[in-house]
């Protein structure tokens, strides 16, 4: 259903698979979408592919360089009324815990580069557009667990700063939200071998991105909602039992 609206969605991160769906369906709800990627190429393809040019422009964006983030929030053509952060990046853990690179670029992309940008958007009360800002954050952030806690750390991190940052903008009466996901069948995925019975779909999880309401976690599927709930429960011994 397009029901027309003048807002303008600023999507970080565009060329993942779940951010193009969502970008697809804010086009649809009648949002004009401001798609930022470091591959801009095969964002304007997918944009060309699925006739999105009218409400989509592509720009540059690269999360881990930190000093340009500034110049791209000022030149934005338009100042968003909602702001999503998709970009992030996975080493498995056993790589992360013997090279530090892949470490460290999990905790520039999934974290470092979001505290830059998500700050300079937030601190600008100039913008009396904005109303939300996502998060795309995992459910490996819940707990420490010893298959993935490289990467979950990062997303732990992420989700705290989205909870702190919800507190800081509430006067503002500026929503924030963090999709705290399980797995989805995306890129970031390729050569991992994960229960075929929990995958979503990326259109499937770009729907709770785009009617996100009020609530702070929001954990697409019921099947992951109950293992987000039993994990946040469980006492760490059980924990530590778990792959
Ligand atoms: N898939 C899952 O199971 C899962 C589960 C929980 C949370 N998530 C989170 O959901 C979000 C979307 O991931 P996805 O599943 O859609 O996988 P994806 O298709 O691999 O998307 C990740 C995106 O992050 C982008 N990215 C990486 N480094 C970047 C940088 N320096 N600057 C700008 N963009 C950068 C990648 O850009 P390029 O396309 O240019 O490489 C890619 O498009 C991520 O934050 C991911 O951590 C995914």
């Amino acid at each position: 259903m397009n029901q027309e609206t003048s807002k303008t969605v600023l999507i970080l991160g565009a060329n993942s698979d779940v951010a193009k769906q969502a970008v697809k369906q804010y086009v649809e709800t009648g949002f004009s979408v401001i798609a930022a990627s470091r591959n801009t190429n095969s964002l304007e393809s997918f944009v060309e592919a699925n006739n999105l040019h009218a409400k989509v422009t592509a720009l540059y964006f690269d999360s881990i360089d930190f000093d340009s983030h500034q110049k791209f929030y000022n030149e934005l053509p338009v100042k968003p009324h909602i702001v999503v952060y998709a970009a992030g990046f996975l080493v498995e853990n056993e790589k992360a815990l013997t090279d530090f690179k892949g470490a460290q670029q999990m905790m520039q992309v999934n974290y470092m580069g979001a505290v830059s940008i998500l700050n300079i958007i937030a601190m600008d009360k100039s913008n009396k557009n904005l109303e939300r800002i996502i998060g795309l954050s995992s459910l490996s952030g819940v707990r420490g667990r010893k298959s993935n806690f490289v990467y979950g750390s990062t997303k732990a991190a992420f989700t705290t700063y989205l909870a702190g940052l919800r507190q800081e903008l509430a006067s503002r009466n500026i929503k924030v939200n963090a999709l705290v996901i399980g797995y989805i069948n995306t890129k970031i995925n390729v050569g991992l071998e994960l229960n075929k019975n929990l995958i979503m779909e990326p259109d499937y999880v770009a729907k709770f991105i785009v009617n996100a309401g009020n609530s702070f976690s929001i954990v697409p599927n019921f099947k992951w909602k109950m293992i987000y709930l039993i994990l946040k429960m469980l006492p760490e011994s059980l924990v530590a039992k778990l792959p």
